[in-house]
């Protein structure tokens, strides 16, 4: 007997629709009609079932504060800082673990089962590190949260972030960050992430810097990054995140790194809707997109995820944490509209995010963690199209989330009927 059938799954790569059945917290066996009983049966009538989505880039310290103590009028990245720091002086230890379990329990609901949350330590008191320390604890059973200790204001320009940074990671912080590009020169920079990529070496932890997110081309720390991670044998546990300069660097040197990020095996994590709202904002026209050059690193066989970054924070105003949103936007800004193009936005959110991550057990084969999300879709790229509504949320085999299905009442022409904007409605449809 198990404890969870899902009946009629659609799987992305599989025709056929297929029963997963789970016990324990895993998923034991993947098979058509299995003929089996569980205590628990769900069925997904034929919708498209996909491991969780995965945010492999979030602000927890920040999201919420919307309007504390005022909105970003500019848009702007630096003003963006500038009101973070404004805004870091008051906060307060309930208030922070009140607003991250809030978007905790809005990424449940969206079926975003881990995320990465980048912490700034550039704090005194470390106020944010120790509550959400105790938040990743409390979530565990619901959503992997894996923290970096992100310096904010600079690891050498702020002047005690070196040791906060080491005293984050003796509290227990997962992942080492940083953020080169905002140090004071380009060698302080270079320094930086020598430094914390020595730091991470030395203790075995992942590394996820924010790189280069600027419109700069001359900003190139994802070089040194990609050298550092080969130089310390840190091949596939490294992170450059937004690389939003590459979108701007001469053609041939972005092909040279390019091959040179492949080679180290880093990831390369973009941040779509963030990137297109604050890059670009000192031009006029033509205005750059900003995202990094998602498209080509792909080709290249670079591992390629997407972030949500912020939600309702000083940098960005909008959001829910809706991870096909950020793919909807990735697709749309990266001009990824072939159909295998459409496919890797989804990945983007899901399997590449969890090799980003190095999540372990993901999946939805036997022996992974029973963790699914039932969509109200037929496949990925209209999962995308859509931002479908997730049905069911599945954690270790239990349902964590769901939602009603959703669909519109049309009364007009004098008759009634029913829409959802499915590409099953187009040939179906009488009218
Ligand atoms: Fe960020």
């Amino acid at each position: 007997m198990f404890d969870l059938i899902v009946r009629q799954c659609r799987l992305k790569d599989s025709k056929e629709e297929q029963d997963i059945a789970c016990k324990d917290g895993r998923i034991i066996e993947v098979a058509p009609s299995l003929d089996a009983t569980a205590v628990k049966e769900i069925s997904a009538n034929g919708c498209l079932v996909t491991p969780p989505f995965i945010d492999s880039h979030f602000h927890m310290d920040a999201t919420l504060t919307y309007g504390r103590p005022r909105v970003n009028q500019s848009g702007t990245l630096l003003e963006g800082i500038a009101l973070w720091g404004e805004l870091k002086p008051h906060l307060d230890f309930a208030d922070i673990q009140r607003r991250a379990r809030l978007l905790c329990r809005w990424a449940v609901a969206k079926g975003n089962l881990a995320i990465r949350a980048h912490i700034d330590i550039c704090e005194p008191t470390l106020l944010a590190v120790q509550a959400l320390l105790e938040v990743r604890e409390e979530m565990r059973p619901y959503l992997d949260i894996q923290l970096v200790a992100f310096p904010q204001d600079g690891y050498y320009r702020y002047p005690q972030a070196e040791a906060l940074l080491t005293k984050a990671l003796d509290l227990g912080v997962d992942v080492v960050g940083g953020i080169p590009h905002f140090e004071r020169t380009m060698a302080e920079g270079t320094r930086s992430v020598k430094a914390l990529c020595e730091i991470a070496a030395e203790r075995g932890l992942l590394v996820d810097m924010h790189c280069d997110e600027t419109d700069d081309p001359h900003s190139c720390h994802i070089e040194t990054l990609a050298f550092e991670t080969q130089r310390l044998g840190m091949q596939g546990r490294v992170c450059g995140s937004h690389l939003t300069s590459m979108h701007s660097m001469d053609n041939y040197y972005a092909g040279k790194l390019m091959a040179l990020i492949e080679e180290a095996e880093v990831s390369a994590v973009a941040n779509p809707l963030i990137n297109i709202t604050i890059q670009g904002r000192m031009e006029t026209y033509p205005k750059r997109r900003g995202l990094t050059r998602v498209k080509e690193m792909l080709e290249q066989g670079i591992n390629v995820a997407f972030g949500h970054d912020c939600v309702l924070d000083p940098w960005y105003s909008f959001g829910s944490h809706d991870m096909l949103e950020v793919a909807h936007m990735g697709l749309h800004v990266g001009q990824m509209t072939g159909i295998d193009e459409a496919r890797s936005m989804f990945d983007a959110v899901t399997v590449n995010a969890a090799r980003a991550l190095q999540l372990e057990d993901y999946g939805l084969a036997p022996g992974c963690n029973a963790d699914m999300v039932i969509l109200q879709a037929a496949d990925p790229i209209e999962a995308i199209r859509i931002r479908a509504n997730r049905l069911f949320v599945i954690r270790r085999g239990e349902v964590v989330a769901s939602t009603p299905e959703v669909s519109s009442e049309v009364r007009i022409m004098g008759g009634q009927s029913t829409v959802a904007f499915r590409n099953s409605e187009i040939n179906s449809d009488s009218t």
